[in-house]
């Protein structure tokens, strides 16, 4: 496989290269990313136990500088693209931000949360534009925000699976972000992930009878 080129004509964003060449790029395949993902060997150690996944993650607030490597990138980000979306309209994007500097406005933006300048930090945005329904705007953006809750859910089970940990964030200055990143899509949540400075357990929850309701 030869090395990526960020000039090359593949379907990926400048500044943002996947372990992918553009050989394996086939617009033919839908969720290329994956498709290449799970057509190579193995890079990570993977929990494939989804349950065990889902029981041992607890929100991180504290991450290592340990950096992440680029194949678990890629899985975070093609696990986001598998998630089921209204229509199949895919009514969200990602903002994958990489600066520094932004990262440190993104804080700001965060109602001063200091652990928004983790090493992954993604900023789930929704856009209705691309929910092609003929329904009424306000279902569209009830949609979207939910295409992009559901793809951010998704991210964050990966980065678990790959002895990662995250925090969602949901506490934010909506124009704020929209300002840093420069663009008029809404965000929806900022994910940080990294590798956790420590592990901790997973918290508690409520009893199964304040959970379910049963309707007959
Ligand atoms: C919609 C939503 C918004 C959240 N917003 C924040 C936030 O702004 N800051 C933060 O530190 N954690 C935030 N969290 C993380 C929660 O505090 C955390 O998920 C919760 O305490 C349960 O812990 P657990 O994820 O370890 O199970 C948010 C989670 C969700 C789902």
């Amino acid at each position: 496989m030869r090395d990526f080129h960020p000039d090359d004509d593949v379907a990926s964003p400048e500044g943002y290269a996947p372990q992918m060449s553009p050989d394996d790029y086939d617009p033919g395949i839908p969720n290329q990313l994956l498709d290449f993902i799970l057509r190579s060997e193995p890079s990570e150690p993977i929990d494939t136990d989804l349950f065990a996944v889902m029981k041992k993650r607890r929100s991180t607030r504290k991450f290592s500088d340990k950096p992440v490597e680029t194949t678990k990138i890629d899985k975070i980000i093609a696990a986001a693209d598998t998630a089921p979306t209204a229509g199949n309209f895919q009514g969200f994007e990602i903002f994958y931000v990489k600066s520094l500097e932004k990262k440190r406005a993104l804080v700001d933006a965060c109602n001063h949360q200091s652990y928004v300048d983790a090493p992954i930090v993604l900023v789930f945005c929704k856009n209705p534009s691309r929910v092609k329904f003929n329904f009424p705007p306000y279902v569209l953006r009830k949609f979207a925000i939910q295409d992009a809750t559901l793809a951010a859910g998704y991210s964050q089970l990966a980065a678990q699976a790959m002895g990662l940990s995250s925090i969602w964030i949901g506490m934010f200055d909506e124009q704020k972000i929209m300002d840093i990143l420069e663009t008029t899509l809404v965000p929806s949540s900022v994910l940080c992930i990294g590798y956790p400075k420590q592990t901790k357990f997973p918290k508690s929850r409520r009893n199964l009878k304040d959970l379910v309701n049963v309707v007959w």
